[in-house]
């Protein structure tokens, strides 16, 4: 029956292109910019080591189960879960599964694009010298000054819109495809000169060894700003789950799972491709990639004796020092922005694919029409997060609009107030909405679809193999997905929602 469906917005010229597209869409800021302070915020090697775990654990089955979905049904998101619940006579409301993700996909291009856009900015600072000779405060005031203008925010934001519809608008093999083949090898390139000229720091071995350091302390017990461990009332360390669920997300995050560009990509593949080797060679090309960033990055950090766990500034506030003070400071600098942004470009291509390949489905409008249409919206929702990157949090907000609004009957003494929007949109959708998508694709794979039809559609022809990843998508991931995300859902609501004096 599957074998005679053909997608109606292209094929990729072959397996190897949906495995430089997967792995393009899975390699990202996520990697490059998140990994090393999530890392650095959670204990090293300890948080690498849930990390991997989920990773292979949850993470890999899952986006073969997407790229199951899709390369059955076809179509977009929306429409293969439509086809595939039809097809096994079970209820067709599955496909508001594929419309989360697509919603979701399009979220975070909303505020990954921000972030790529400043990413550009400092390409051009560090290719023009901004940072040469500047100390620790100066390059914190170029960050804080830059974050304050929402009008060069958005300036590059729009830039990078731009850029990434043009590419989604010439379609699955002019425009994906040819970007992808261009843009990843150059990728890794950077990214073995810049591991090489770490090792050349002489900090090599102290950055390298945080990376296999468990600093399970850290992972497992809650501290506050300034880094002290807490204390509960009878003198013992705080237990947090926030470290492991983080590792969860960003597992999650990083292959890009739950934002249905795998069920796309996957509606893409030639039948003949076998979806668990090409998968498995996505998931260990992202892992080597952060790695590599990791030892790419904290050397440097050492070895101008700064500080891993900046949080988010890591790349903008910390690096930018070392540029600034290292021989061709510059050239290393800008290259490594340039790095940046071409990871977040091949990302953001497939972040929007879902939403577009639906608007062409539903509306019957041309893939350009439905780039520009998904494009604007996105575009313009990215405009929530440049305001959130000056650091105004929603208790600011609301002080500032007091004079406008009633705001009598909103109790801001909650800690949810602290928070700007751009935290609260990365946070939904990292510890909320992507695990429940997976939590829900796992379950349709495993439980809703025919074991013949999950079967047939895997093609690894081995039964055992087949055996264990459908036990892994029908108890293992559901389970640890479940437990971890209450556990972390139940911190949250008494950290930010429950009352508590503001400190
Ligand atoms: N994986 C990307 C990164 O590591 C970010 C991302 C999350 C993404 N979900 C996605 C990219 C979906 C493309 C599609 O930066």
């Amino acid at each position: 029956m599957s074998d005679e469906r053909e997608s109606i917005h292209g094929e990729w010229s072959g397996s190897f292109s949906f495995f430089l597209a997967a792995s393009g869409a899975a390699v990202g800021l996520g990697n490059i910019w998140k990994f090393p302070y999530v890392v650095g915020e959670n204990g090293g090697g300890a948080f690498i080591l849930f990390y991997i775990l989920f990773l292979f654990l949850i993470g890999l089955p899952l986006m073969m189960s997407e790229v199951l979905v899709g390369r059955r049904g076809r179509q977009s998101p929306v429409n293969s879960f439509y086809i595939l619940a039809s097809e096994d006579q079970q209820s067709r409301r599955w496909a508001w599964l594929g419309g989360i993700s697509a919603i979701t996909g399009f979220l975070i291009l909303s505020y990954y694009s921000v972030v790529a856009g400043e990413v550009m900015a400092y390409t051009v600072r560090a290719a023009t010298g901004s940072f040469t000779n500047q100390s620790a405060d100066g390059i914190q005031s170029i960050y804080n000054d830059f974050r304050a203008n929402p009008e060069g925010l958005l300036a590059w934001h729009t830039i990078f819109m731009v850029i990434t519809c043009i590419i989604v608008a010439r379609g699955v093999r002019h425009g994906l495809e040819k970007t992808v083949k261009l843009i990843l090898p150059v990728i890794i390139l950077i990214l073995i000169a810049m591991v090489a000229y770490s090792v050349s720091t002489g900090s090599f071995i102290e950055g390298a060894s945080y990376l296999v350091d468990f600093d399970f302390k850290k992972l497992f017990f809650s501290r506050d700003k300034t880094g002290i461990y807490l204390l509960n009332s009878h003198g013992e360390y705080q237990f947090t789950f926030k470290g492991i669920l983080a590792a969860m997300g960003h597992a999650f995050f990083t292959l890009s799972i739950g934002v249905g560009v795998m069920i796309v990509f996957g509606s893409y593949l030639a039948r003949n491709t076998s979806i668990t080797r090409v998968c498995v060679s996505v998931a260990l090309v992202d892992t080597i990639i952060a790695l590599l960033a990791g030892l790419a990055i904290f050397p440097i950090v050492f070895s101008y004796e700064l500080s891993v766990t900046q949080g988010p500034g890591l790349v903008f506030t910390t690096l930018p020092i070392a540029f600034g003070t290292m021989s061709y400071g510059n050239l290393i600098g800008s290259v490594f922005f340039l790095l940046l942004f071409l990871a977040a470009l091949t990302s953001a291509i497939a972040l929007i694919e879902p939403a577009v390949t639906w608007l062409i489905e539903k509306k019957k409008i041309t893939r350009v029409q439905a780039t520009i249409k998904a494009g604007v919206a996105c575009w313009a929702l990215g405009i929530v997060s440049i305001f959130s990157l000056s650091g105004a949090t929603l208790r600011q907000l609301i002080y500032n609009l007091g004079s406008y609004l009633d705001i009598s009957d909103i109790d801001i003494r909650h800690r949810i107030f602290d928070l700007t929007g751009f935290q609260i949109l990365d946070g939904l959708i990292t510890l909320v909405i992507l695990p429940l998508t997976g939590l829900l694709i796992a379950v349709f794979v495993g439980w809703i679809m025919k074991p013949e039809s999950s079967g047939a559609e895997l093609n690894c022809g081995k039964a055992f193999q087949y055996r264990i990843w459908q036990i892994v998508v029908r108890y293992v991931a559901p389970a640890l997905i479940l437990i971890i995300f209450i556990a972390g859902l139940i911190e949250w609501v008494s950290k930010y929602l429950l009352y508590q004096p503001v400190l």
